[in-house]
C-alpha cells in the first residue's frame, strides 16, 4: 500500500471529492465504508452545522473521512458593482415572476477567519481536512497538524503546489482544468494557465516531494489507473458521484447531467464570482454576455445566483441552476455510491492488468 493511502487510512486510491451542497454525510460514509475516502464540504455552512455533519458521518462509518473548508480571501464589498449586477439581473427575475434581492451579502465565512470552525475541527478531529481556494494562516495549519489531522490542499499550478508543500500540508490535490465545480485557484484575479489534469499531475509528481492526488475529468477506473501511472497516489472524483442517490443534487441537475446538456461545460464566474465549471445553460450564457468585470466578488455574487436559481425553479425554468460538472460529465452514472466505488475498483484493476499488453517482457515499461 502506498504511503499516501496509509496516511489517509484507506485501502483504495479513490477519493470522493468534497462537493459543497451536493455531497452529503451519507455519501461520504458510503464511500469510506467501501474502502475509499468520503468527503463532506462544510465551506458554506457554519461551525455547528459542520459539527452535525461530522456526527452524521460518524454515525454511519468508523472509517476515515475528509472535511473540506474554503480558504478564499474574504470578499471586498463593492456596492456600485453589486447594485449594477442586481440591476442587470432584475429583468430576468421579473420574467420569472420574482423580484431581485434588495442587496447582496457575503454568504459564506472563509475558514481563514472562522475561529468557531477551527475549534470544531480541533474538537472533532476528523482524520483528514482539506483546503480549497488557498491556504489558511500558518497557525491554523500548525494547530490542525498538532491535533494529528492529515491535511490536503488543492493546487491548479506549480506555484500554488509549492506553497502547499512548504506550508506543511501532507498531500496536494492537482486539479486540472477539466474539473467540475470551482477552480481552486488561490487568486481568482491572477493569470490562469488552465493546466489540464495530465500535465499538472505529471508536473507536480516530478517537482514536489509530497504525494499528489489527481483530480479533473476522471470518471471511471481506467481514468484512475491512468492517474496512478502518471505517479499520482490517488484520484479525486467529483462529477462521477453527482448522480448517486446519496447526492443532494435536485431533479433538474440530475436530468441535465444525465441528458444531452452533459456534453457542454463552460467555466463561468457569473454564478459565484469565482471561476467554476458548469453545464452550459442560460445562467452561463448571461455571464458570457455580461463579461467578468460586471460580476461581484465571491461569494457575494453567489447570493444573487442562489436567489435567481430559486426563482427560476419556482417558475419551472431549469436553465438558471448552478449545475457544476466536469468535462467527463457524459460518463456520469446514477449508481449507489458504494456500488460506484466497487465498479471503479474493478475497472481500475482491469485497466492496470491490460497495461501488460504493451510490454514485451512482462516487466514494467
Ligand atoms: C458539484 C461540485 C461541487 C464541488 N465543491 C467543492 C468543494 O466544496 N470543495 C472542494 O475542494 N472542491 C469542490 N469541487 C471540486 C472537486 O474537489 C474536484 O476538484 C472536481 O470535482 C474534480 O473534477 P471532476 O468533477 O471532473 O471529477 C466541487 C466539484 C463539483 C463537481
Amino acid at each position: 500500500m502506498s504511503t499516501l493511502l496509509q496516511t489517509l487510512g484507506i485501502g483504495l486510491p479513490i477519493i470522493q471529492a468534497p462537493m459543497a451542497g451536493v455531497s452529503t454525510p451519507a455519501m461520504a460514509a458510503a464511500v469510506s465504508n467501501a474502502g475509499g475516502l468520503g468527503s463532506i464540504g462544510v465551506g458554506p455552512v457554519g461551525a455547528e452545522s459542520a459539527r452535525g455533519m461530522i456526527a452524521t458521518v460518524r454515525a454511519a462509518t468508523d472509517r476515515p473521512f475528509n472535511v473540506n473548508v474554503f480558504c478564499n480571501h474574504p470578499a471586498v464589498v463593492d456596492q456600485s458593482r453589486e447594485a449594477a449586477w442586481l440591476a442587470r439581473l432584475a429583468p430576468v427575475f421579473r420574467q420569472l415572476g420574482a423580484e431581485p434581492p434588495a442587496r447582496l451579502t457575503e454568504i459564506y465565512r472563509s475558514f481563514v477567519e472562522d475561529d468557531a470552525m477551527l475549534a470544531v475541527l480541533l474538537e472533532e478531529r476528523p482524520r483528514v481536512v482539506s483546503f480549497h481556494f488557498g491556504l489558511p494562516p500558518a497557525e491554523r495549519i500548525a494547530a490542525l497538524r498538532d491535533a494529528g489531522i492529515v491535511l490536503l490542499a488543492t493546487a491548479t499550478n506549480l506555484e500554488e503546489a509549492r506553497s502547499i508543500a512548504t506550508a506543511g500540508v501532507d498531500a496536494v490535490v492537482a486539479q486540472g482544468f477539466e474539473a467540475g465545480g470551482h477552480r481552486g485557484v488561490f487568486d481568482p484575479e491572477a493569470h490562469d494557465d488552465h493546466l489540464g489534469t495530465i500535465a499538472l499531475t505529471r508536473l507536480l509528481v516530478r517537482r514536489l516531494e509530497i504525494p499528489v492526488i489527481a483530480a479533473g475529468g476522471i470518471m471511471d477506473g481506467a481514468g484512475i489507473a491512468a492517474c496512478l501511472l502518471l505517479g499520482a497516489g490517488a484520484a479525486q472524483l467529483g462529477t462521477a458521484f453527482i448522480a448517486c442517490p446519496e447526492s443532494a443534487a435536485d431533479e433538474n441537475y440530475r436530468a441535465a447531467l444525465l441528458g444531452d446538456a452533459s456534453g457542454h461545460t463552460v467555466i463561468t464566474t457569473a454564478i459565484s464570482g469565482r471561476p467554476a465549471r458548469c453545464l452550459a445553460n442560460r445562467f452561463t450564457a448571461l455571464g458570457d454576455e455580461a463579461g467578468r468585470g460586471a460580476v461581484p466578488a465571491y461569494p457575494i455574487a453567489y447570493d444573487a445566483a442562489k436567489a435567481l436559481s430559486a426563482a427560476a425553479k419556482a417558475a419551472g425554468e431549469t436553465g438558471y441552476g448552478a449545475h457544476w460538472a466536469g468535462q467527463g460529465a457524459p460518463l456520469a452514472r446514477s449508481l449507489r455510491a458504494a456500488t460506484l466505488v466497487a465498479e471503479l475498483q474493478s475497472e481500475m484493476e482491469q485497466a492496470l492488468s491490460r497495461r501488460r499488453v504493451y510490454t514485451t517482457s512482462g516487466e514494467s515499461p
